[in-house]
């Protein structure tokens, strides 16, 4: 894994807006795998900025997102649907036939799990995904289980991620206990993966992924098995790597 250490969040935000747009440049048809949490804020609103400036063009690019909350409709201020116009894809020339986002509020949902993977397979994959880390070390909202799943799938939260998440609600029996994630399978096969870490609650997580064993007990450590990982971390997520 290449491992990036920076200052503070706001070099991590630049930095990695810079690798989202160099990929952009490089293929302006990219497909991108995008992630949500308070980590990434930052990275959009540095390519926000880029496209206001006209030095980024989105509209030829594709997304997916990895995640989305069950239960709360797509209006709702924190669902991830309502983060991703709010911070990026309000602000930008993305073509929304290209923005793909799971959700739960479909009749059937076995049916649509598998044809968001068939979407992204039929995409080409993806070839830039953007990560974060739960302070238990999920991805998406791959919870620390004894086995992990491959396909896109709905999944019960853990007491750890309602406990972290309820900060952006006003009690955590109003955060879901259920969503839909991207399952290892599609993340595993991206071309590329960004992981961004900040502060000093990443800091276990960072440093079992980066160096401990391989545990589906620790979503991320499976990315150590990944060709192409680069992982930007402040110098707080970054401070247990030994
Ligand atoms: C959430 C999301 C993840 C995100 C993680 C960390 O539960 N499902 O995709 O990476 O938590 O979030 P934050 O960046 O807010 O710490």
């Amino acid at each position: 894994m290449n491992l990036i250490i920076v200052e503070d969040y706001q070099e991590l935000s630049l930095k990695a807006a810079e690798m989202v747009a160099s990929e952009i440049s490089q293929n302006p048809q990219v497909v991108l795998g995008l992630a949500t949490g308070s980590t990434p804020e930052g990275m959009y609103a540095e390519l926000v900025k880029m496209n206001r400036h006209g030095q980024l063009d989105f509209s030829r690019v594709s997304t997916f997102n990895l995640d989305e909350y069950a239960g709360l409709d797509a209006e709702h201020e924190q669902s991830y649907h309502h983060y991703m116009y709010k911070h990026l894809f309000s602000h930008v020339n993305i073509n929304h036939l290209q923005i793909n986002m799971p959700t739960c509020e479909v009749s059937d949902l076995d049916h649509f799990c598998r044809e968001y993977d068939q979407r992204i397979a039929a995409a080409g994959g993806i070839d830039l995904q953007v990560l974060g880390i739960g302070g238990n070390g999920h991805i998406g909202f791959n919870e620390p289980d004894h086995q992990l799943r491959v396909q896109t799938h709905l999944v019960d939260l853990t007491v750890e991620t309602i406990t972290a998440n309820s900060r952006f609600f006003s009690s955590t029996e109003e955060v879901p206990k259920q969503a839909i994630t991207m399952g290892l399978g599609s993340i595993m096969l991206a071309k590329k993966i960004l992981l961004l870490a900040a502060g000093k609650n990443k800091a276990e997580a960072i440093a079992g992924s980066l160096s401990g064993l391989i545990t589906t007990a620790l979503p991320a450590s499976l990315l150590q098995l990944h060709r192409d990982v680069t992982v930007i971390a402040d110098r707080e997520a970054a401070c247990l790597i030994t």
